[in-house]
């Protein structure tokens, strides 16, 4: 597949990179593998400047702004032997300056182009800051929303995540086969199956099967490389015993010989050195010998591989030609970039920060990111229909207090001052036609005294008292940004502090409450799903988050945001995620011994899949092209899909398919397709989804990747329970 890592401009950039690390010192090739700045562990802002003269830095994480990344770059290159800039990089995960969506829920967008757009925009802030890698995307697939990093994720799904990282690496890194100015390398991570830590539990084990690793979490690594990711970034945690970061199964014969990774790999930060604690390396210098051995080219941070590479070399436990391999895919892309030509970057660019244009994608994202749960009919709240009425806005993220929390985590250089709150959107979008009132209600989270209680129940009940007068309540609770992201694992998910016990006082108001939800990750929400008149997850949306949750409430578009991951009756049922095996005694309520709980469903609150909209749409003239396919074949499916509603709105059309009998047992549904379609009100488009049957494939017991033969059912749906449309085929 033609992209960049394997094009004519590669290739040139190469032999550039092999001239010159001919030239180089081992000193000054291990400093290209080597790393320095802050990471998000520490405050230390040091640039090692005693390390320039011998070439020690090859690269810097978090260095923020053009002026700054300039300056070191300056005196760096002012001080090295040979002319080799440093490789500037940050967290660009959802937006540099402009803070577009988190992943997780431009992921409920089912929109990957929207993605693209995002990272195009956040690409063209970061370049213009001095940057020319973002540590992103990641593309750990997430089925327990205990683990706080799931907001950083494309969800519970391979095939969707698939789609996304792709979208994502190409708007970071740009379509082509060369990458131009405004445009940044991608850093696909956290190598791998981070997410299945066990218990949600940040930085803890992942133990998988080799089956569950190449079918569900490899996929989207996969992907990103298909679409030319130039990095890779290991991860944390051991898998299957062995540290992802020193794992050379893993990140050697996978990840180089199997999927054909060309790029290099960075630890994460402290990842080497972590090696230790793991009980893998017995010091610092076997643990840059395990990682750097197993295929971790560049360390992040410091200097263990300035200090212990020639050691290891010396010893003849590492050789040169593996540091010169690893010197030569850092030297490539810096050749490749333009880095070497051109290592400063015009300061004058950063006026592209908060543009309109990206304020604008941020607002349209915002908008395509909203999962409506729940409609009584009271949304949308049009202005006419609201006029001479009056809304109670309540909640701790409501108001300007709330509003840097809107942002989510990983927000990179974010400015909450230049970040729409609900209630300024929701000011601008009504004007003076109904009468708004602001009330804070509680906090996200609560002290522990007796003291803070009180006052936070006192605070309850006043807002509630006031809000009782109005003729719709708009509650806004959930999450802080710091609650979520890296080491932030929950043990409980529902709502913190008082805010239960402020929705429970403003239903008992009796005044219709629309609840609005921002969190970084699924919460617990079933006491409130069939007591308030709307429920609408809002996310963590981002600079526009106000305007676009304004224009969801209005009715200027509908909400189109579909579930990417299972939303859980209770914490007690995660892991959860619909892509799961029948096993022999499925919960079908025939008898007490089935695979069930004994307090709890086993269904989610709402499923994979599912969204609402304001209008509904019609799903006609379903039919396949074939009822067999060969294992090499295809079948296509059309319908036409039908807004049947009075709104303008956008269906998103799912196609599952399950694998009836397999030699390893097959999940009772699975994603392979999907397509979302914005329709006018009464409008109808006529849609093909294609089935190849590559896309069934999946590795036996003998880990052979195979297409079996047999009876599949398929389905085209709303969300992954939708069987109104159910079809069977074979592949033969
Ligand atoms: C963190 C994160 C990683 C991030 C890196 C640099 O520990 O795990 O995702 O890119 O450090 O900030």
């Amino acid at each position: 597949m033609a992209n960049l890592m394997n094009s004519p401009a590669y290739e040139a950039a190469r032999k550039k990179a092999e001239a010159m690390l001919a030239t180089m010192t081992l000193t000054e090739k291990t400093g290209q593998l080597s790393q320095f700045g802050t990471s998000i562990y520490s405050d230390d802002e040091q640039t090692f400047d005693d390390h320039f003269a011998e070439g020690k830095v090859g690269s810097y994480l978090t260095i923020k702004g053009a002026a700054r990344t300039n300056s070191i770059q300056r005196a760096l290159m002012k001080a090295t032997r040979l002319p080799i800039p440093a490789l500037f990089a940050d967290d660009v995960i959802h937006g540099y300056r402009t803070t577009f969506p988190t992943p997780l829920a431009q992921s409920c967008t089912w929109n990957p182009e929207m993605t693209r757009l995002c990272n195009e925009a956040a690409a063209k802030e970061a370049y213009r800051a001095g940057l020319k890698w973002t540590f992103s995307p990641m593309v750990d697939i997430a089925r327990d929303p205990r683990w706080g990093r799931i907001m950083e994720g494309y969800g519970e799904d391979t095939y969707l995540c698939s789609r996304f990282s792709e979208a994502a690496v190409r708007g970071y890194q740009g379509d082509g086969e060369t990458i131009g100015k405004d445009h940044v390398y991608a850093c696909m991570k956290h190598y791998i199956a981070y997410g299945a830590c066990i218990g949600g539990r940040d930085y803890n084990t992942a133990d998988l099967s080799l089956q569950t690793l190449y079918d569900v979490y490899l996929p989207p690594f996969q992907a990103g490389i298909d679409a030319g990711a130039a990095t890779v970034m290991s991860a944390f945690e051991d898998v299957n015993g062995v540290p992802a970061t020193g794992n050379r199964y893993l990140l050697t014969d996978v990840l180089r010989d199997q999927l054909g990774f060309k790029g290099f790999v960075v630890s994460d930060a402290g990842a080497v050195t972590e090696l230790v604690p793991h009980g893998f390396a017995e010091d610092i210098k076997e643990a840059v010998r395990l990682a750097f051995g197993a295929g971790c080219d560049m360390i992040m941070a410091g200097d263990p591989y300035n200090e212990y590479l020639p050691a290891l070399i010396e010893e003849g436990r590492i050789t040169m030609e593996q540091v010169d391999r690893s010197v030569l895919a850092v030297l490539t892309l810096k050749y490749l970039c333009g880095l070497m030509d051109e290592p400063l970057v015009d300061e004058s660019g950063e006026d592209c920060f908060f543009s309109d244009a990206h304020m604008d994608i941020a607002r349209r994202a915002g908008r395509e990111a909203a999962v409506l749960l729940e409609n009584n009919g009271i949304l949308p709240l049009t202005p006419a229909a609201m006029a001479g009425k009056k809304i109670a806005l309540v909640g701790p993220l409501a108001g300007e207090e709330g509003k840097g929390h809107l942002l989510g985590g990983w927000a990179c250089l974010c400015d909450p001052a230049h970040t729409v709150s609900i209630e300024e959107g929701m000011r601008k979008a009504f004007g003076d036609t109904c009468d708004i009132l602001t009330l804070r209600g509680c906090g996200v989270t609560c002290g522990n005294s007796e003291e803070e209680k009180a006052a936070e129940r006192e605070q309850v009940r006043q807002a509630s008292e006031a809000a009782a007068d109005y003729d719709v309540i708009v509650a806004v609770v959930g999450e802080e940004a710091g609650m979520s992201g890296e080491a932030n694992s929950r043990s409980d998910l529902t709502l913190t502090g008082c805010q239960g016990q402020l929705l429970e006082a403003l239903i008992a108001t009796g005044k219709p409450v629309v609840l609005l939800v921002s969190a970084g990750r699924p919460l617990i929400l079933t006491p409130y799903k069939d007591r308030v008149a709307a429920l609408m997850l809002i996310w963590q949306m981002g600079s526009e988050a106000g305007d676009a949750v304004a224009d969801l409430l209005t009715g200027v578009v509908s909400p189109s945001g579909h579930l990417t991951t299972s939303q859980p009756v209770c914490t007690g049922q995660v892991p959860i995620y619909y892509n799961h095996a029948n096993t022999g005694r499925p919960a079908l309520g025939r008898w007490p011994f089935e695979a069930k709980y004994r307090d709890c469903q086993i269904a989610p609150l709402y499923p994979f899949g599912y969204g609402l909209s304001y209008t509904s749409f019609a799903y006609e003239d379903i039919r396949l092209s074939a009822t067999e396919m060969p294992q090499d074949g295809e079948i296509t499916v059309t319908l036409t899909v039908r807004n049947v509603g009075n709104h303008d709105g956008a269906a998103v059309v799912q196609l599952y398919i399950r694998d009836l009998v397999g030699s390893t047992v097959r999940p009772v549904k699975e994603l392979k397709g999907f397509e979302k379609v914005f329709l006018q009100a009464g409008e109808s488009r006529e849609l093909t989804l294609s089935l190849p049957a590559s896309s069934l494939a999946f590795h036996d017991p003998g880990m052979n990747l195979i297409v079996e033969p047999g009876k599949f059912k398929l389905w085209v749906g709303e969300d992954c329970t939708d069987e109104r449309f159910a079809f069977d085929f074979e592949v033969i």
